[in-house]
This record gives C-alpha cells, sequence and structure tokens, in this order.
C-alpha cells in the first residue's frame, strides 16, 4: 500500500510507540504530583497577541515561526509554539494575579515553524511545569530545576548537563546592553546579518547566536551579569547555593540567554550527548508575562522538555520502552456455532479485565492462528462443535506449547489461568 506521508516535520504515533510516550508521561504525572502540580490543559490555539505579547515581539519563534491563521470571524489566532503563555493567559483570570500560588504541568503539542530536522519538528510535544502567581524567590527556580531533574531520573535518563544563568531584572539591562553593544560593535563587518540587525534591537540575541563567524566575538563578550545589581547576583548565588545543597551539579553559562524573552533571573537549559545537534532536552526559568489586558506582569518559574528528545535520548542510553499490549486470549472459531458463541464469550472475557481477539470471517484454522501469532496473543482456545458440545477445550501457552484443559466459561478460565500461572 503506498504510504501517504504527513506534512513535513509532524508525525503520526503508532500504537508500538505509543507504550513509550504513555510512559513518560505517567512519570510526569507522578513526578510532579508529588511536588504538589496539577494538569492544566489549555487550548491548542489562541489569540495570536497572547504570544506577541507574552513571548515579546522580537523573539525568533514570533518573528519567524508562528503558524498564525485567521479564523471565520477575522480574528488572528495562533497555534500555540510552547505552553507558557497560554498558562499565563489562562492563570491571569485568578488570585495569581495577586500573588497566590498555582502550581500547574502541562503536557501537549507545540507547533514552531523550524526546519524540520533529527529531534527538531513542526508538531512536537512538551510536557513542562508552571509555578506562577508568587513573587520571585530563590528556592522556588531551584526547587523548579529540582524537579525537572528528578523527572529525567525517573524515565532514566543520566548523564546531562544543567546549565544555568541569570538575565537580572529589567531594570538590570541597560548597563549591560550598552556593555556588549560596545564590545560587539567594532566587530560587526565581520559578523552575520542576523547578529548585525540585533545590534541595535535585541542585542542578547547575539548571545544566542550559532553562527562560526560570530562565535569568537560571543567567547571574547564580558559577562552580562557583572552589569547587574547587587541583590540580582546574591538572589543567583543563592539559586547556585541551593543547587549545590541538594548534591545537584550544573555549570554556569554566562553566554546562556534563552530564546524568549519573559526571562528574569534564573535561566536553565539541559543538554545531553546522546541528542546529536538539537542538544537541548529541557530549558525553562524565571519570568514576568506580560499579557492584553494585565495591568502587572505575573511572575513565574517554570520549565518546558521536548517529549521527542526525551525518547531519542532514552533510545540512545538503551532503556526500552514497555511493550505494546497484547491480547491475552485468541479465541479460533471452527465453523459458525463456534463463532457465534465466541463472540459473546469474547466480551464476558473483555467486561472482567481480559483482553481477547477473535476474527470474524473465521477463515481457515491456519490463518487464525497466524493471527494470533502476529497478534504475539499469550494463549490460543480453539472451539468446534465438539468443543461446544462437552463445553470445555483446551487452553494452549503460545510460547511454549503447553496446554491445559478449561472449562467455557468465565469462571473455567478464570480458573486455568490462574493454575497456569502457578506452574510458570
Ligand atoms: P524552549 O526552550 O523553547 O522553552 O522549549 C523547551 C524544549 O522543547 C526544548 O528544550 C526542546 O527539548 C523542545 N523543543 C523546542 N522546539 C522544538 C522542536 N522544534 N522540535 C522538537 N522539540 C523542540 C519553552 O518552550 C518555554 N516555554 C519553557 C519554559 C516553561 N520556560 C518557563 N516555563
Amino acid at each position: 500500500m503506498p504510504k501517504i506521508a504527513p506534512p513535513p516535520g509532524v508525525s503520526d504515533i503508532f500504537p508500538d510507540e505509543a507504550t513509550a510516550w504513555l510512559q513518560l508521561e505517567s512519570a510526569a504525572r507522578k513526578v510532579f504530583g508529588l511536588y504538589g502540580f496539577g494538569e492544566l490543559r489549555t487550548p491548542i490555539f489562541e489569540f495570536t497577541e497572547v504570544f506577541q505579547r507574552g513571548l515579546g515581539g522580537e523573539t525568533e519563534v514570533v518573528q519567524k515561526e508562528m503558524y498564525t491563521f485567521e479564523d471565520r470571524g477575522g480574528r488572528s489566532l495562533t497555534l500555540r509554539p510552547e505552553g507558557t503563555a497560554g498558562v499565563m493567559r489562562a492563570l491571569a483570570g485568578t488570585d495569581a494575579a495577586n500573588g497566590v500560588e498555582h502550581r500547574v504541568f502541562y503536557m501537549g503539542p507545540m507547533f514552531r515553524g523550524e526546519r524540520p530536522a533529527a529531534g527538531r519538528k513542526r508538531q512536537f510535544h512538551q510536557v513542562g511545569v508552571e509555578n506562577v502567581g508568587r513573587p520571585a524567590s530563590p528556592g522556588l527556580d531551584a526547587e523548579a530545576i529540582a524537579m525537572l531533574c528528578h523527572f529525567l531520573e525517573e524515565i532514566g535518563i543520566t548523564g546531562f548537563n544543567l546549565l544555568i544563568n541569570t538575565r537580572g531584572v529589567v531594570s538590570d539591562r541597560p548597563a549591560a546592553e550598552q556593555a556588549l553593544a560596545k564590545h560587539f560593535r567594532p566587530h560587526l563587518a565581520e559578523m552575520c546579518d542576523d547578529c548585525r540587525a540585533r545590534i541595535d534591537r535585541n542585542v542578547w540575541r547575539i548571545l544566542d547566536c550559532k553562527q562560526a563567524c560570530c562565535r569568537p566575538f560571543i567567547e571574547s563578550a564580558p559577562d552580562p551579569a557583572q552589569f547587574f545589581s547587587a541583590e540580582s547576583r546574591d538572589y543567583f548565588k543563592k539559586v547556585c547555593d541551593l543547587l549545590t545543597e541538594q548534591g545537584i551539579p550544573f555549570t554556569v553559562d554566562p553566554r546562556l540567554v534563552r530564546g524568549l524573552d519573559y526571562y528574569v533571573h534564573t535561566v536553565f537549559e539541559l543538554t545531553h550527548s546522546g541528542l546529536g545537534a538539537q542538544n537541548a532536552i529541557a530549558g525553562g526559568g524565571r519570568y514576568e508575562l506580560t499579557l492584553p489586558g494585565l495591568r502587572n506582569p505575573i511572575p513565574g518559574v517554570g520549565f518546558a522538555a521536548g517529549m521527542e528528545r526525551l525518547l531519542i535520548v532514552r533510545d540512545a542510553l538503551g532503556v526500552t520502552p514497555p511493550p505494546a499490549p497484547v491480547p491475552k486470549i485468541y479465541l479460533a472459531s471452527l465453523g459458525d456455532a463456534a463463532l457465534a458463541f465466541n463472540t459473546s464469550f469474547a466480551a464476558k472475557l473483555r467486561h472482567a479485565g481480559i483482553s481477547a481477539a477473535i476474527d470474524y470471517d473465521a477463515k481457515s484454522m491456519k490463518s487464525q492462528m497466524r493471527a494470533a501469532d502476529r497478534m504475539k496473543a499469550e494463549y490460543v482456545i480453539v472451539i468446534g462443535d465438539s468443543e461446544l458440545e462437552a463445553q470445555s477445550a483446551k487452553l494452549k501457552h503460545m510460547a511454549d506449547g503447553r496446554e491445559i484443559e478449561v472449562k467455557l466459561s468465565l469462571d473455567g478460565v478464570l480458573a486455568a489461568l490462574a493454575a497456569d500461572a502457578e506452574t510458570k
């Protein structure tokens, strides 16, 4: 059959792959629950201005990557490129706007019009958390980082690198911006076109540039944090101390600015060598988000991890996902009466929590046994006229061929399964 490919950068997730996704999702629910976080499900699309205002008009995501369209009512809508802005839009109508803490997590698809590559998709999935409402506190920032590390541990990811930095607060920035611009300006002729434009629009973005021609000037740039206030530097020191006290290893990277404009104080990113070029498995930080209609920005701290990337890293580390579910019992039918019996017997087994499969076309015994094999059914019961008459049949264990007599009733099957489990 010809395969009809989906659009570039999006994928199907088949049942045998879905088990690994479910495992990540339930690990996230378990770990985030331990820290008191509850699930918040926000819409897949929002008014465009939620992201424009929330993420900042100068960010790469807003300028180049959003899937924006007009609906039939002429409203500009955008498929969410990340989760934080939607969460904040939802919580802005609650007492989070009055300083009350809300602990939420989310998981689901996000959309960015990026060039597809291994680990870089146009529809990808994030699992993320946001602690929203309470004023900035190093304890909450360190807790968010600790929770991310705990989650990775829970899903078997080891050997990651934690990079952290401080973005200071808005009033810290002019002095740092001047110093950065002064450093870069003499080298602009040798730098990329994007950075030449960034120097006056948003000089921080230069620190994010991956172009080889810009890297030497980025490496030699002054550390912006040296221009921040003593309070901001002290805040960051407290975050670092809290991580050290908890035994969480990290590297301070003064060039880490992160791609979204809402960050203040702590920012962090987790990388892993198992990923290749797209090496960020998760990122986050503290933020203050301004949204349409809000008088004051709401504070928060959180992170998001890319689920596709987590799965790639787990694969590289040899962590095996659970197998896809298989039928416990395949009911093979010899003749119409057997098929009629099996149809209602399968329903009884399923209602009792035992997965059962049958072939409603009741083809030859050979093809039914092939189907049982293909489905990896654990047991087969073959039922024909004589079995119906005796109300008894053989329960065959497919892996080793052992057979036990079974009464053709729900209790009979339950007893036979229990007896067989004991002989294993
Ligand atoms: P972000 O760094 O843009 O942050 O994305 C977080 C993670 O999503 C990345 O580290 C990466 O694993 C994954 N990711 C991003 N883009 C793609 C893509 N095109 N394909 C596959 N995976 C991707 C945020 O989104 C912030 N909202 C995180 C945050 C939450 N900050 C505070 N709270």
